[in-house]
C-alpha cells in the first residue's frame, strides 16, 4: 500500500531507525499479562505476600528461555499469579499503557485471560474494575485510545469457555471482542464453533491466535468456523498458497509478532522471519509485540528490530505496516482517518528531508 502524498523513494534506510520511532502505531496484539515486567512481578509478590520462585529479577529473566509456546505459557500463566486485587490489574495495565504512549501507539486493543483469574477466585469484577480504572486514566491523560479483548484458553473445554462468556456478559459494553489463545497445538478452532457464534450475536468483535505453531488449516478453521476478523499471527499461513489467497482476497490482517516468534523459536533468525514474503504475498501484515515484558521487546522494539535485520524491507513498507494497524482496527472510522492522516504527515516530513 501506497500513500499518493509520499515519494518512499526519498527515504533512506538510514532515516528508519529515527521515523520508525516517531511515527504513530496501533498494538493490536498484546497480552496484557505478557507486560508484567519482573520488577513489577516482585512489587506486586510482596503486596500480596506471595513467595515467587525466583530469587530476583535477574534469576526471573534468566528463566526466560524458552523453546516453543508452551515452556513459555507454564511460566507466564505462573507470573500472574502474583495479580490479587483491583490495584494490582490496574497497576499492570497503566504500566503498559505509559510504555504504550512512549511507543507513539495511538490506539491499544488488548487482551486479557479471564479464565487466568477466575480459575484463581479472582473475581471478574476485581479484574474489570482494575482495567476499566487504567483505561479511563489512560485515554485522559495520555490521549491513548484503547479497547479490551477477553481470550478463551483453548487447552480449556468449550464448556468452560462458554461459562465464561456468561460471566462476560455484564462487562458487554466495557469489551470491543473475543478471542482465542493459550496452547495452540492440538486445540484446533473448531472446537470453540459455538462459543464464537455466540460472541458474535453479542455484538462482540472475534479474532483468534491460528498459524502461530498451529498448520494452516487452524487459520482456515479461525477464518471458516469462527468467523475470525484478524489472524493473531498467521505466519504459517505461507505454507499454503490457497490459503494465502483467500486472505488476500479478504483483506484479513495478520497480527505478526516478530520478537515473539523469535523468542519460542517459531523461526531461527529475525533475519529469517516470514514477515517480508507476507508482505509481497499482499498480505495484510502488521507488527505486534505479544507478551514483550517475556519477549525482549515493545511495538517499537519490533521495528527496530526487524527493519535492522531485514534488509529487504524499505520505507514503503514501514508505511504500509503502519498503516495496515489502523485499518486493522475496530476503532470508529473518523479515529482511523485522523491516525493515518498524521502517519502520512510523519513520513511526509521524512520524504521532505530526504
Ligand atoms: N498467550 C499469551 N501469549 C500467547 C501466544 N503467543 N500464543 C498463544 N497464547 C498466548
Ligand atoms: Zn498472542
Amino acid at each position: 500500500m501506497h500513500s499518493p502524498k509520499v515519494d518512499f523513494s526519498r527515504i533512506p534506510r538510514s532515516a528508519l531507525p529515527a521515523l520508525l520511532a516517531a511515527a504513530p502505531k496501533a498494538e493490536l496484539h498484546l497480552h496484557i499479562e505478557g507486560s508484567l515486567e519482573p520488577e513489577l512481578m516482585f512489587a506486586l509478590a510482596q503486596r500480596n505476600g506471595i513467595t515467587l520462585p525466583y530469587a530476583d529479577v535477574d534469576a526471573v529473566r534468566r528463566a526466560y528461555a524458552f523453546s516453543n509456546l508452551q515452556s513459555f505459557l507454564d511460566i507466564y500463566y505462573a507470573g500472574a499469579g502474583v495479580l490479587q486485587t483491583a490495584q494490582d490489574f490496574e497497576d499492570l495495565a497503566w504500566a503498559y499503557f505509559e510504555r504504550a504512549a512512549a511507543d507513539k501507539i495511538r490506539r491499544a486493543e488488548i487482551f486479557f485471560d479471564p479464565q487466568t483469574h477466575t480459575a484463581r477466585g479472582i473475581t471478574l469484577d476485581v479484574v474489570m474494575t482494575g482495567f476499566t480504572r487504567a483505561i479511563a486514566r489512560a485515554e485522559r491523560e495520555l490521549g491513548l485510545s484503547v479497547g479490551l479483548i477477553a481470550c478463551f484458553l483453548r487447552h480449556l473445554s468449550e464448556e468452560d469457555a462458554l461459562a465464561t462468556l456468561e460471566q462476560l456478559k455484564p462487562y458487554r459494553r466495557q469489551l470491543l471482542g473475543v478471542g482465542l489463545d493459550s496452547s495452540e497445538l492440538g486445540h484446533p478452532p473448531e472446537k470453540f464453533a459455538r462459543v464464537f457464534a455466540q460472541a458474535g450475536a453479542l455484538g462482540l468483535h472475534r479474532v483468534a491466535h491460528a498459524g502461530e505453531e498451529g498448520p494452516p488449516a487452524y487459520v482456515w478453521g479461525a477464518l471458516d468456523t469462527l468467523h475470525a476478523e484478524r489472524i493473531d499471527h498467521g505466519v504459517r499461513s505461507l505454507e499454503d498458497a490457497a490459503l494465502v489467497a483467500e486472505l488476500r482476497r479478504r483483506s484479513t490482517p495478520l497480527t505478526v509478532c516478530p520478537l515473539s516468534n523469535l523468542k519460542l523459536c517459531v523461526v531461527k533468525t529475525l533475519a529469517e522471519h516470514p514477515l517480508p514474503a507476507l508482505l509481497s504475498e499482499g498480505l495484510k501484515a502488521m507488527l505486534n509485540s505479544d507478551d514483550p515484558a517475556y519477549f525482549g521487546g515493545y511495538l517499537g522494539e519490533n521495528f527496530q528490530q526487524c527493519f535492522a535485520a531485514m534488509p529487504a524491507l524499505g520505507a514503503a513498507d514501514a508505511y504500509t505496516l503502519l498503516r495496515n494497524g489502523f485499518e486493522a482496527s475496530f476503532a470508529p472510522e473518523a479515529d482511523k482517518a485522523r491516525w493515518t492522516a498524521e502517519l502520512d504527515a510523519v513520513f511526509a516530513a521524512a520524504a521532505a528531508a530526504g
